[in-house]
């Protein structure tokens, strides 16, 4: 498989380079120390046609990617930690086949800048194809509200569908939260469950972030446009590139006590579940998906602060609406909803400030 590793079923993908710190020859290196075994430098030299110098110089370029290893006089190289590398034959052979007649192609590459803004680059795509893109590691992740996301190599999962919608950004309201309950079905499937999601976007567990949902769409509002899907998962985050994420979050690694479940087979679980929520989105919106959703709500009855573009609001939460609106009760008994845009939501420490407490919950 080639370093961009494109599996494509009935289209041809041209995919734009990018600037990117991972060599080919450092990501080849990579696969082949990911077994976590020594390696010797002139076995390495081999298998990759470079000089024991090259591999040496490869070696350490590895460490500004943050992938730790132990060089041993006589026994060779060997990574910290085994790496869990992607693998497109792997995602695409755990995808069930009804799904993956719906996949125009899935690429996956050792780096990106963001896999969202790499299919935004991407020209149309087919009604009812989506084209996948997984990366290894994210040189420029996007959060949502112009947040950077934390995008280590080969610790968690950056995923990003293309899809193209005939009805408009308008009827796409509640198109997150139907990915939250996507991504949740996709955990279970691979034995993680107690996840929860909270409006708009987030996974998470025990009040602390597994993952988050940015959807980002180009076109007119009423007429066809093109959505991008992104996920970002976060599996096994080392200690350094989470010390650079700015709120409470949690890997799967810690979840699932140190045993996260492949990231090929999340992956294409994850992938079968979003394609079959994409292929049903137009016709039936988020009203599949809403009971589910509801169930996993982690927040439902809690005090919260609402933070908009101009200002704040506190209230408690009560509910979200077939449209993915926010419902939310104030202290006058009023109830309001609010679209997602530009808008976050944290929970309000009832401990610090007993009068937010979720009054009539
Ligand atoms: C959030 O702020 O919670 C949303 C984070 C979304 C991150 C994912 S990682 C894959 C995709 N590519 C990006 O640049 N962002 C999304």
């Amino acid at each position: 498989m080639s370093l961009r590793q494109t599996a494509t079923f009935d289209l041809n993908v041209s995919v734009i380079a990018s600037d990117l710190p991972c060599s080919e020859s450092q990501f080849r290196l990579l696969q082949c120390l990911a077994d976590g075994q020594f390696h010797s430098g002139a076995d390495l030299a081999e298998r990759l046609g470079l000089t024991r110098a090259a591999v040496w110089k490869q070696m350490h370029g590895l460490e500004s990617l943050g992938i730790a290893f132990h060089s041993v006089a006589g026994k060779g190289y060997k990574l910290v930690s085994a790496l869990d590398l992607l693998d497109s034959d792997q995602i695409l052979s755990g995808i069930a086949a009804k799904s993956a007649r719906n996949i125009a192609a899935l690429q996956v590459h050792p780096a990106l800048d963001s896999t969202n803004a790499h299919l935004l680059r991407l020209p149309a795509v087919d009604p009812g194809k989506a084209i996948v893109c997984l990366a290894e590691m994210q040189t420029a992740g996007r959060g949502r509200q112009g947040r950077r996301w934390i995008s280590p190599l080969g610790a968690s999962i950056y995923l990003s569908l293309l899809w193209r919608f005939d009805e408009g950004p308008a009827a796409l309201g509640g198109l997150s939260l139907a990915v939250g309950v996507a991504a949740v079905r996709a955990l279970r499937r691979c034995g993680v469950e107690a996840i929860g999601l909270k409006w708009p976007n987030d996974l998470l567990w025990r009040n602390r972030k597994l993952g988050g949902v940015l959807i980002e769409v180009v076109g007119e509002s009423h007429g066809p446009c093109r959505v991008v899907v992104g996920l970002g998962l976060n599996v096994s985050v080392p200690r350094r590139a989470g010390e650079q994420i700015d709120q409470d979050w949690v890997d799967l690694a810690e979840i699932c006590s140190g045993r996260p479940p492949s990231r090929n087979l999340l992956s294409s679980l994850l992938v079968e579940e979003m394609v079959d929520l994409l292929c049903d989105y137009a016709e039936k919106g988020l009203t599949a998906y809403l009971p589910e959703w509801r169930g996993h709500n982690c927040v439902l009855n809690q005090p919260v602060r609402l933070q908009l573009v101009d200002r704040s609001e506190t209230g408690v939460v009560r509910d979200v609406t077939e449209e993915g609106l926010l419902m939310l009760e104030h202290q006058d008994g009023s109830l309001k909803s609010y679209a997602s845009g530009e808008v976050s939501l944290r929970l309000v420490d009832t401990a610090a400030s007993p009068s937010n407490s979720g009054f009539n919950a």
